[in-house]
């Protein structure tokens, strides 16, 4: 299928790259030149493991093309909008400015019998309101949300575990036409996921828009209340790792998710929660999920309890103490900043007068422009002499450190453990003090 992929972000790249791997002809465009000169050279301009080589492989076949003119997109029939809803700038709903450019950019290359295709994740009635720019000129709408993982993204995107198409529905039958020839084409766009029988929700558009951010709603929540156990263990002198893996035999709730620590950040999570309640709050509807002000709560929260046990475990004051911290990244195998709690740990023990030298194996040159006033270094430089460990992000290069080998690098062998990833016998058979999330 000849298709386009409007917006080369985290979403675009990786959805443009996968699709050209599943034998498709694809064209990404993005107005950010770089972006674009970077790709259509087959390099990634963020981290994520297999990326690169898609890129590669479908720049190289000439199956993947790149172009900052949208003029380029008009031979394609499927057409994926996968620009970014960042949160606005005043207030916490979602900015629709480029969903709207893209959509605007793109309709004078619309001919009848195109499909477009929203990705991004939307305020619920949003679709409705693009089908309405969008059908007088013979194309159609459908909503197709991406529920990829970063870090797994290639994988999600190839392989996903459900496929959701919101999609016209002019009659109350299914059977009317612009419903499945909108299915028809999406069904040849993931033709390989269809063979394998992946799950397949076709809805309407405002279900599709909710699905996503349904999704990112329960899983913020699943996080913030074992973080809010956490909190409750803190006081009891109960353990919540032992906790979660209790309740998590249950198979209704399940263990996954159920991590306790410094909290959830990203690009999506935090934002999403904040975009849900306010739409939610304009349909009228915000008692229906004022309980996610409290998850948004509960998540900064564990933030300041971050930075309270690094200061009371150095006797009250983090001032001219070094601090090293072990990860920036909001989460591992990822070099993304946005959100990110362990970043911003970092910057408000560095603002109580620490010596903070952070590290992290991809997530350094992002933190430097974002916050130039940290000290970034290896986790050696990190280590030497430092009077406090702080494990900010579980990856696995942190998780296999020596507490034995370490012991001598350091001033105090203290470690707080923000992401309860390490194995506490070991460290503290080692001389260190452990101080977990929610742990006795
Ligand atoms: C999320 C959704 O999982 C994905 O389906 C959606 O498409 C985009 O948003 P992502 O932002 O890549 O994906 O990260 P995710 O793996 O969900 O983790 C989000 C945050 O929650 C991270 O900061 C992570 O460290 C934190 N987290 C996750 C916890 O604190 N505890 C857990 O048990 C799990």
């Amino acid at each position: 299928m000849k298709i386009s992929v409007i917006g080369c972000g985290y979403l675009g790249a990786v959805h443009a790259a996968s699709m050209a791997q599943l034998g498709h002809d694809v064209i990404g465009v993005d107005v950010d030149k770089a972006k674009i000169e970077a790709l259509a050279q087959g390099k990634a301009p963020f981290f994520e493991p297999g990326l690169p080589e898609l890129l590669i492989e479908g720049v190289e076949s000439g199956s993947l093309r790149f172009s900052t003119d949208i003029a380029d997109a008009r031979d394609a029939v499927i057409h994926f909008i996968a620009v970014g809803t960042p949160q606005q700038k005043s207030g916490t709903g979602a900015d629709l400015t480029y969903v709207n450019g893209a959509v605007d950019a793109l309709l004078p290359h619309l001919k009848a019998g195109d499909l477009v295709v929203g990705k991004s994740t939307v305020p619920v009635g949003t679709a409705e309101r693009l089908a309405a720019i969008i059908e007088p000129t013979g194309a159609q709408l459908a909503w197709n949300p991406e529920f990829l993982r970063e870090g797994f993204a290639v994988k999600d995107t190839i392989a996903p575990d459900r496929l959701v198409y919101g999609v016209r529905q002019t009659s109350e039958s299914s059977g009317n036409p612009d419903e499945s020839s909108a299915v028809a084409l999406l069904n040849e766009v993931y033709a390989q996921a269809i063979a394998n029988e992946t799950p397949l929700v076709v809805t309407d558009f405002a279900t599709a828009e909710l699905v996503k951010v349904a999704a990112n709603a329960f899983l913020a929540t699943k996080i913030s209340f074992i973080n809010a156990m956490a909190e409750i263990a803190e006081v009891a002198g109960a353990d919540v790792t032992e906790l979660a893996d209790a309740i998590g035999y249950d198979a209704r709730i399940g263990r996954k998710f159920l991590n306790a620590g410094v909290g959830f950040g990203g690009g999506c999570l935090p934002k999403d929660i904040r975009a849900f309640t306010a739409r939610a709050e304009e349909l009228g509807r915000g008692e229906s999920v004022a309980f996610l002000k409290e998850v948004d709560a509960i998540n900064l929260r564990r933030r300041d309890r971050v930075v309270e046990l690094v200061v009371d475990a150095l006797g009250g004051s983090a001032y001219r103490k070094k601090v090293a911290v072990l990860g920036l990244a909001f989460k591992p195998d990822s070099d993304d900043i946005r959100d990110s709690p362990a970043l911003d740990v970092a910057v408000r023990l560095h603002g109580l007068g620490a010596h903070v030298v952070a590290t992290d194996p991809e997530a350094i040159a992002n933190s430097r422009i974002r916050h130039p006033q940290l000290t970034f270094g290896s986790t050696a430089d990190a280590l030497e002499g430092a009077d406090i460990v702080v494990v900010l992000t579980e990856w696995k290069e942190y998780r296999a450190l020596k507490p034995v080998e370490q012991a001598s690098v350091v001033q105090g062998q203290i470690v707080v453990d923000g992401r309860n990833c390490l194995d506490v016998a070991a460290w503290r058979s080692a001389g260190w003090r452990y101080i977990g999330l929610g742990r006795r």
